[in-house]
């Protein structure tokens, strides 16, 4: 399977459909901290998964647009959203970011964990900020490439895990006039697939374009 696969609905979808449920339901950490100072508004979630961190931000008072190339994902997420009350502040769009525009201009676009080969990195990431409302945020959280284990290079190339500063330069002039707020490798504890605890570091990017 070429790397490009792993950027598909077929793969996606194959993937969530083999499991009740992938991921933990939790929003991420980062999210939930650099949210904590921001008032709602609208949101667009970028490769939402299953919806731990749309609903999370519906539940408090955001207006989401949760995008992903998977659909039984997105099923999950309004499922979710359903059952926790918040299905009328959540919408749901299969969106190809290979493909697609990124769809409206929101007060948060927020990207966890999408990690994209580096040479589709740059037009993809600026096509997020492109959908920044004047005076919104981007949020970029990914697996920053210090301490990543050696097995993750199995699915991953090496070329798909960035540091903020390296997120900051290929973003470039898309952030002209931005203000950087957070461009930094945070640290924390994960659990592996496999039920092992590891020390990971994230690389987080927070900006805010000027109103
Ligand atoms: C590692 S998961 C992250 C899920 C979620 N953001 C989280 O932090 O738990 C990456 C997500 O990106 C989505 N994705 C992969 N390729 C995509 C594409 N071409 N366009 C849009 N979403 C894509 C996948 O379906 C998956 O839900």
């Amino acid at each position: 399977m070429s790397v490009r696969d792993q950027f598909t609905a077929a793969f996606w979808d194959e993937r969530y459909g083999s499991s009740e449920r992938i991921w933990s339901g939790e929003p991420n950490a980062v999210l939930v901290a650099e949210v904590a100072d921001l008032a709602p508004g609208t949101a667009l979630d970028v490769g939402s998964g299953e919806g731990g961190d749309a609903v999370w931000l519906a539940a408090r008072g955001w207006r989401v647009t949760a995008i992903d190339v998977s659909r039984v994902a997105l099923e999950r997420v309004a499922a979710r959203a359903e059952a926790e009350g918040v299905a009328d502040r959540v919408t749901t769009a299969v969106v190809d970011l290979y493909a697609d525009t990124v769809p409206g201009t929101h007060d948060l676009v927020t990207a966890h964990f999408m990690q994209l080969p580096g040479a589709d990195r740059p037009a993809i990431f600026r096509g997020l900020a492109a959908a920044v409302a004047p005076g919104g945020t981007l949020l970029l959280v990914g697996h920053d490439p210090e301490g990543m284990p050696p097995e993750a290079h199995e699915h991953h190339p090496p070329d798909m895990f960035a540091t903020a500063g390296e997120l900051v330069t290929e973003l470039g002039d898309a952030l002209d006039g931005w203000t950087v707020e957070v461009a930094e490798r945070r640290g924390r504890d994960a659990v592996q697939p496999d039920g092992r605890p590891r020390f990971l570091y994230d690389a987080v990017l927070r900006t805010r374009r000027p109103t």
